[in-house]
């Protein structure tokens, strides 16, 4: 049997006679009066023991995703050590091509590697049909978080934006050159773009899905942002996040939704403007006061404190996390790294920034 947090159990009890706020919702309306809410990017993972320990549970990482007794237990971990204002669903962006029936392996120190996708036959072999079904586990999982989370933890949703759920697929694996999808995309673009299009249809429906099944913010991982040209960029990622959103909003969600173009530098910009997302993920390169002066006027931001910074620790992590709550809590704003945890980060260093958001301490 595995064990809950006493955090939860202890909560629960607390709290049901009075309806709380959720201050990570909240934050949606305009600055925090107390202190800025947080969460970190790939909270849950390797750099927690116990989510170590857990993992032996499921030696193939795709089954692990589809075990909601394992993902809920891994998705409240951190919040029992750091009790952060927002628990993020486990599951991984690659479940969509898995679901889509395109084979994904996680290779121990490789990361994932897919088989190929790479023509139009290709493409129309794919079965959006069967997401709803091959998902079940992790709409569970959803359903299952939302019950035991404490009132005023919100619950955030994910998937991958088409552009990198796209990349992943085309080339077989994430990063490099990434050669291959981007002559696809720039050669042939009204071929490409079916593949985008069956992305942002089985995105649009996995989100309703989650959102339905108590997700009440969503995220849209788009990491390999930062590859593309300016045209590129609206074609493949501003195009598509719009696309996502406008639907999810006539559905009549008001879910707010997030968008991490990540590597995206003044092209945020345009992104914040034109696809009507809520928030936007700051990754650590983009500047504090330009995304004060030219992003947060339009939606809140999120971020972007560097995660390898959150390795390192010492001085430069307080000096770092004072300055980015200086330039952002004067508006909508989460507190957040630039990127996922790593898993070399000692546990201590994200505890040492959790209590310094708690005393809610600008100084550095
Ligand atoms: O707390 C959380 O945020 C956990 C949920 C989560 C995972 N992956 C779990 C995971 C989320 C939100 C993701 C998103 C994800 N997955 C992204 C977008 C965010 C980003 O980091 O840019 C991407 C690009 C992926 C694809 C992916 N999944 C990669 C590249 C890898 C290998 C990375 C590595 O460090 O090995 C994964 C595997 C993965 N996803 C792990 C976890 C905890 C590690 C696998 C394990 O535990 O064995």
């Amino acid at each position: 049997m595995l064990r809950r947090s006493g955090l939860i159990q202890g909560n629960v009890a607390k709290y049901t006679k009075s309806v709380i706020k959720k201050a990570l919702l909240e934050a949606f309306r305009g600055p925090s009066p107390e202190r800025p809410p947080f969460w970190f990017l790939r909270q849950a993972g390797r750099y927690l023991p116990e989510y170590r320990e857990l993992r032996q549970n499921a030696p193939n990482f795709l089954d692990f995703c589809y075990s909601p007794e394992l993902t809920v237990e891994a998705a409240l971990q951190p919040l029992s050590r750091f009790k952060m204002d927002a628990a993020i669903l486990f599951s991984d962006i690659l479940v969509i091509p898995d679901a889509l029936g395109c084979k994904v392996d996680f290779v121990e120190g490789q990361g994932p590697l897919l088989q190929p996708i790479r023509s139009e036959r290709a493409i129309a072999d794919l079965r959006p049909e069967g997401m709803e079904d091959h998902l079940q586990p992790v709409f569970a999982s959803v359903r299952e978080l939302r019950r035991v989370l404490p009132p005023e933890t919100a619950l955030i949703g994910f998937a991958g934006a088409p552009w990198t759920v796209a990349l992943y697929m085309v080339e077989g694996r994430g990063g490099g050159e990434s050669d291959v999808i981007r002559r696809w995309a720039y050669s042939e673009p009204e071929s490409f773009a079916k593949l985008i299009e069956v992305l942002a249809d089985t995105t649009v429906a996995y989100l309703k899905k989650q959102i339905e099944c108590g997700a009440e913010v969503v995220m849209l991982f788009d990491t390999w942002a930062g590859l593309l040209s300016e045209t590129q960029f609206h074609a493949w990622v501003i195009a598509p996040t719009a696309k996502i959103v406008s639907r999810l909003k006539a559905s009549g969600s008001d879910v707010p939704i997030i968008g991490f173009p990540r590597g995206a530098g003044a092209l945020y910009e345009d992104y914040v403007r034109e696809t009507g997302i809520d928030g936007v993920s700051l990754d650590p390169t983009v500047p504090l006061t330009w995304a004060k002066e030219k992003l947060q006027p339009h939606c809140l931001v999120q971020g972007n404190l560097d995660n390898h910074l959150l390795v390192a620790g010492g001085r430069g992590l307080g000096e770092e996390t004072g300055r980015i709550l200086n330039a952002l809590s004067g508006g909508g704003f989460i507190f957040n790294l630039g990127h996922g945890i790593l898993p070399q980060t000692p546990p201590e260093h994200v505890a040492r920034v959790a209590e310094r958001l708690f005393s809610h301490d600008s100084a550095p």
